[in-house]
């Protein structure tokens, strides 16, 4: 059997609040998602060196290259980092961190790892940029 049962204030004040806070939810993220957009500059730049058929050798120093002939006035993060991937994977391991994205090229060690030619870089500031794969041998 059906009985209908009065709403009780409390139900009420927590139908209210419920409402409220979605409204809340709502309206902050309508205005949060475009207010955000527009204050991020998100700068990646192209890494231009090592390229397709860079040879490297353990223990060598190199000038790890990126364009930065464009870029937004504002940089949401100027300092960047650089990271090696092999394969489809970003290792752990940092050549370089630290420095102004703006510099264009930072000098990095060639670190002692197993030999191959699926290595890639990925500098991060803003966001990631891979690199073109390239070889790091013995
Ligand atoms: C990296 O570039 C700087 C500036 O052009 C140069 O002085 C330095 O010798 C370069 N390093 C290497 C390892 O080529
Ligand atoms: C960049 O930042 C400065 C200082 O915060 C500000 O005055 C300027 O309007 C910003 N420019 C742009 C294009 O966002």
């Amino acid at each position: 059997m059906f009985t209908y049962a009065p709403m009780t204030s409390q139900m009420f004040s927590k139908a209210l609040l419920l409402i409220f806070t979605s409204f809340a939810l709502f309206f902050q993220l309508a205005t949060a998602v475009p207010a955000e957009m527009e204050k991020r500059d998100v700068f990646t730049p192209p890494v231009l060196y090592p390229h397709a058929g860079t040879v490297w050798y353990k223990g060598q120093t190199h000038n790890v290259t990126w364009d930065v002939s464009w870029h937004p006035v504002n940089i949401t993060n100027k300092i960047g980092r650089i990271q090696l991937r092999k394969g489809e994977i970003t290792t752990p391991l940092i050549l370089q961190a630290g420095f102004d994205i703006l510099l264009g090229r930072i000098e990095v060690h060639v670190p002692w790892v197993e030999p191959g030619d699926d290595y890639s870089l990925v500098l991060f500031g803003d966001s990631g940029d891979f690199s073109a794969q390239f070889a790091i041998l013995e």
